[in-house]
């Protein structure tokens, strides 16, 4: 059988939550689970969070989703809805809304009875200056005052565009304006820290910390590797060589022929490609690993091949061995960084293809 596996690791996502939770002691812990947990899965992703105070997730599908594996946690529609009926499937399985524009309130509004009767929060999204989502200061403060008054327990929700640049200036204004809301609101509970703010910047963790990324293993930043951050390496993406060929100098390998033998060669090809995710564009050389040695990847990556350069080590490979994509020898960020993307961007953008192994 096509041997293209995702194996996820629980004691990985375990380590790596107990890693927040160390860091930000105080802050209850909203996990970050949308995008299929960051292509991970949503059930291993929920069940090693057991310890979490909520989930975070950016469609009505994926909070569904957890409901559906009978978890009752909290959970936040961190985009909220988008359209007033979704209010019914908010109250009928107990979400809590973000909100960051002026229909939302007045949907909200609509159902503060139920809303409220059923114990919900309300996270009120400041835009403090990315310019994606939320309320201008001025707008905001008086949304707030309103919601309180009308009996709502707030959330006062920012989001930083450069927390993984700490010395960014515009961080320091998104501080700014997010703490002049808090004096303008309190008391309030506030929340504004991705991964990356939670392992900058303690004094900024709050009532609520949202890390994504770093509990699946991967880093935040580009110049920090997640094994410095102490995150340990949950997803093991692999494949199997199924053929191997004897190449002489001056012929090429794969689609286009863009790749020329300079030398005599062993090429290896290794059943992965696109249409499991790997990514194509690679941006400088890539590499896979065969029992922990790197060797190149070599032509263009196919939707189901990839042919890898195996003469440095041709006496100690056979047909059938392991090929690891990423994983404990090469990170996934390594790897993204090859192809000018995001580890986040190549574990969220993998097919259903691969088998998905779950170990503990
Ligand atoms: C609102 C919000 N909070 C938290 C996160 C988690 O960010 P990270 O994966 O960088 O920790 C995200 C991710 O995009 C987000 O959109």
């Amino acid at each position: 059988m096509r041997h293209a596996c995702i194996r996820i690791r629980k004691s990985a996502l375990k380590h790596n939550f107990n890693r927040v939770k160390q860091l930000a002691p105080q802050s209850k812990v909203v996990c970050m689970v949308k995008a299929n947990a960051y292509g991970i899965g949503v059930q291993p992703a929920v069940e090693a969070f057991a310890e979490a105070d909520a989930f975070g997730v950016a469609t009505l599908a994926e909070a569904l989703e957890i409901r559906a594996l009978g978890n009752q946690k909290a959970i936040t529609l961190i985009e909220g809805i988008v359209e007033a009926d979704e209010m019914n499937v908010v109250l009928e399985h107990k979400l809590e809304c973000v909100i960051h524009h002026h229909t939302q309130l007045d949907w909200l509004l609509a159902h503060k009875a139920d809303y409220q009767r059923l114990g919900l929060k309300v996270w009120v999204k400041l835009n403090s200056g990315m310019n994606r989502l939320g309320f201008k200061v001025d707008e905001i403060i008086p949304v707030i005052h309103q919601l309180k008054n009308e009996g709502f327990h707030c959330v006062l929700a920012m989001h930083f565009a450069n927390a993984d640049v700490p010395d960014h200036p515009m961080n320091q204004q998104q501080i700014d304006q997010l703490l002049q809301v808090k004096h303008a609101c309190a008391p309030i509970e506030v929340s504004c820290c991705n991964s990356a703010a939670i392992i900058n910047w303690a004094d900024l963790h709050s009532d609520y910390v949202r890390p994504g990324i770093m509990l699946y293993g991967a880093s935040p930043f580009a110049d920090r590797s997640a094994s410095s951050l102490d995150l340990a390496v949950v997803m093991q993406f692999e494949a199997k060589i199924i053929a191997i060929n004897p190449i002489k100098s001056g012929e090429y390998v794969g689609y286009g022929a863009s790749y020329r033998a300079e030398q005599n060669m062993t090429i290896a090809v290794v059943s992965i490609g696109y249409g499991d995710g790997y990514p194509r564009s690679l941006f400088s050389q890539n590499h896979v690993a065969i029992s922990g040695k790197k060797v190149p990847v070599v032509g263009r990556v196919s939707m189901d091949m990839i042919t890898i350069d195996i003469s440095a080590m041709k006496d100690q490979v056979k047909l059938g061995d392991v090929v690891e994509l990423w994983g404990d020898t090469q990170t996934v960020d390594e790897v993204a960084q090859c192809n000018q993307s995001i580890g986040y961007e190549l574990m969220c953008r993998l097919s259903k293809r691969p088998k998905i192994v779950i170990e503990d």
